[in-house]
């Protein structure tokens, strides 16, 4: 991956109708599911939310996840409770993840913002509620698609003085 695919990247709120294509939604969970992880125990699952009224039913769960109800598609990480290996760094797994899907969402030419759940944990018990998740199966975060209706330049953000060198 280019170096301006992470430079270029902002987060995306603003989304036009256009419908996103599933050849792009895969790329995106491929992209998701080669993260690293703790012991490589992958803890992850997704739900892919194309459906208007579920859509709304999760943004309305918090006033922080408005775009939720804008997007084309609604990508849940989800973490495998029951299957890890290393239950600490399971959540820094899904943010691996989720990060990469962020990072192929640009890539492929769409919007996308993350919107955080865990570790809040109504967040999370109510997205289980909203998605009738199975047991064993904890919501991690939300990623936002869809294309995007404006144009945001990013900000560089680099700081050499928050860089620590020793020699
Ligand atoms: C853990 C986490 C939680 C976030 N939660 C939300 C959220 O609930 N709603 C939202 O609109 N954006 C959310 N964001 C997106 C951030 O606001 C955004 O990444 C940040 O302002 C930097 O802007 P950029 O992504 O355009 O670089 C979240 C990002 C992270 C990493």
């Amino acid at each position: 991956m280019k170096d301006d695919i992470i430079l270029s990247r902002t987060s995306c709120r603003d989304f036009l109708p256009t419908p996103v294509e599933d050849e792009k939604i895969t790329a995106i969970l491929r992209a998701a599911m080669q993260a690293p992880s703790a012991l490589n125990q992958q803890p992850w699952e997704f739900f892919v939310v194309k459906d208007s009224f579920l859509k709304g039913e999760i943004a309305a769960i918090t006033p922080y996840w408005g775009p939720a109800k804008e997007c084309s598609v609604l990508l849940v990480v989800c973490k495998d409770i029951k299957n890890l290996k290393s239950n600490s760094f399971s959540d820094i797994d899904c943010a691996m993840a989720s990060e990469n899907a962020l990072l192929e969402a640009h890539a492929q030419g769409l919007g996308a913002v993350y919107l955080g759940a865990a570790p809040k944990e109504e967040r999370v018990r109510d997205l289980a509620l909203a998605l009738d998740i199975k047991a064993g199966l904890a919501p991690f975060g939300l990623i936002c698609l869809g294309y995007p209706a404006k144009k945001k330049e990013p900000v560089i953000r680099y700081l050499a003085n928050k860089v620590h060198v020793i020699d």
